[in-house]
């Protein structure tokens, strides 16, 4: 699934605007075919968001990103698609037809992933030519943060299928979950509709209001399922003896009338007048774009978190980002080596890299030349592996001098001249030019000492790192030193 270069995405709404967030993101291109006049703008916002999100997930090197573009027919989005997605309205008939519809511009071999949350993928490819490529794919919602992918073939789907699906949503950062048995609703939706019904009767029953269901969870038991689902926290809740425990305790109450199960209440107008009035009320005039970005901070800080802990979701962030790490040191290797500063990152401000001052923060810059840095470093053979062997870069001394500002979106690159290098030391000069005007934003220079991690103390470089080395610092040592390098922080002396 590494050759996937351009997506098609069948439906631009909520799932499929964030499909092509999250795609674009991780360097692929998204053709959508949506039908709505306004698909343009809602799917450029929900990018813009992602962006947000993404700037504060991680600061391992995404890839550069993809390019997006909405088209009116479904064949547009389906020709020379590597990888289809759909994301139409939730009706059996309609994505049956439409389905069928895509297929007629689809190469055979592709995977067709369907985001349903529940209709049955057997019927879903009961009108194509080729049912065996096609599953579903059930995200969760903002598919661009959330790395859950319900995995569920049909009586048609090959293995082959599920296996290139699971490991194309693998590959751009989701956690997928092979739904072994087909059933309506999948696993997750089957839980969530349990829970709504139950609130759905609390509110209809005037037992609690929308604002005080959410209370309910989001200060008890959803901090809690956030890491451990439900199966684990109970079992831990029925103390030493665990499980069996538990049961012994809670199971009697199945049979009481703690919940009411298949009922639902009538969704009349007055159930739905009430239910609509106590969310906006709960709402209190936030908008909907206000609350997706707060959804997606608070969504980052759990995913930190975890990530902390090794654990649960966290681990899948984790992962992410190692294997964004090993592509930065893959990717390196075809750069020849000229007498010329290196040009290895180039990006945009990202817009939660601002400060109260609309302006990148100081944090970002030393971030920005470490991921230059971290580039170099990938050049020369010091990747990921090779931290993972037991050796590595330290920094040991930074200066950064900064000369100009940049504000969100601004394109920019950065420059890295090697000063030089002894067998234990790598002293770089680097520049962050702004892309629109050319400036100079600021200049770092960095001193960066070789350590066997294992030892915890320097050592000198492995041969295959000293080797790539020596190239770059014999084709550097003919530039010019840069005026300031070396330069000490100081205000001018007077007289
Ligand atoms: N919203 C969620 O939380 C969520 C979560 C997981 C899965 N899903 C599933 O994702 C799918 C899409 O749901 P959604 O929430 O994005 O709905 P949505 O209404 O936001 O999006 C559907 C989009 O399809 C477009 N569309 C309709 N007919 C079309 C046609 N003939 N050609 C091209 N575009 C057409 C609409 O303009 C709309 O933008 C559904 O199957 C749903 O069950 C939704």
């Amino acid at each position: 699934m590494d050759n996937i270069k351009r997506v098609g995405l069948l439906g631009g709404g909520v799932i499929g605007g964030a499909w092509a967030a999250r795609a674009v993101l991780n360097g692929m291109d998204a053709v959508v075919c949506d039908t709505d006049p306004e698909a343009e703008r809602k799917v450029g916002e929900v990018i813009e968001n992602a962006r947000r999100a993404y700037s504060m997930l991680t600061i391992a090197p995404l890839p550069a990103p993809g390019t997006w573009r909405i088209v009116r027919t479904l064949e547009e989005a389906a020709d020379g698609a590597d990888f289809i997605q759909e994301s139409l309205p939730e009706r059996e008939d309609l994505k049956i037809r439409l389905l069928a519809q895509a297929e007629t511009a689809m190469r055979p071999d592709v995977v067709i992933g369907s985001s349903t949350s529940g209709l049955l993928p057997t019927r879903l490819q009961s009108g194509l030519k080729h049912p065996e490529r096609f599953v579903v794919g059930h995200p969760f919602n903002p598919v661009y943060l959330m790395p859950l992918v319900e995995v569920c073939g049909g009586e048609k789907t090959s293995d082959d299928t599920k296996q290139r699906a699971m490991a194309f949503y693998r590959r751009i950062g989701m956690h997928p979950l092979h739904v072994r048995k087909e059933i309506d609703g999948f696993i997750a939706d089957r839980l969530m509709e349990a829970l709504w019904r139950e609130a759905l009767w609390l509110v209809n029953d005037d037992v609690a209001t929308t604002e005080e269901i959410d209370d309910a969870i989001r200060f008890g038991p959803g901090l809690r399922w956030a890491f451990m689902g439900t199966m684990l926290i109970y079992r831990i809740a029925g103390g030493e003896p665990g499980m069996r425990h538990f049961m012994a305790q809670f199971g009697p109450s199945l049979k009481w009338p703690w919940t009411k199960l298949m009922d639902v209440p009538e969704l009349d107008t007055a159930l739905l007048d009430k239910l609509c009035a106590q969310s906006d009320a709960q709402a209190a005039g936030t908008g909907i774009r206000e609350f997706e970005r707060l959804r997606d901070s608070c969504l980052v800080s759990i995913f930190q978190g975890l990530k902390a802990n090794d654990y649960g979701a966290g681990r899948t962030l984790a992962d992410y980002e190692k294997r964004l790490w090993s592509a930065q040191g893959r990717d390196a290797v075809a750069i020849a080596v000229k007498p010329e500063p290196l040009r290895l990152y180039e990006g945009r401000v990202e817009p939660g890299w601002l400060d109260y001052n609309g302006h990148m923060n100081e944090s970002r810059y030393l971030q920005v030349f470490s991921t230059a840095s971290d580039a170099l470093l990938a050049l020369i053979g010091a990747d990921t592996d090779y931290v993972r062997r037991g050796h590595s870069f330290y920094t040991a001394e930074t200066h950064i001098m900064h000369l100009n500002e940049m504000r969100a979106n601004t394109p920019f690159h950065v420059t890295t001249q090697v000063l030089g290098a002894d067998e234990k030391r790598l002293h770089v000069w680097q520049i962050i030019h702004r892309g629109d005007d050319g400036a100079v934003v600021a200049t770092g220079e960095h001193m960066y000492l070789h350590v066997d991690a294992k030892a915890g103390r320097a050592a000198p470089m492995l041969p295959e790192v000293r080797d790539k080395l020596a190239p770059i610092v014999v084709a550097h040592a003919g530039l010019p030193r840069p005026d300031n390098a070396g330069r000490s922080i100081g205000m001018k002396r007077k007289g």
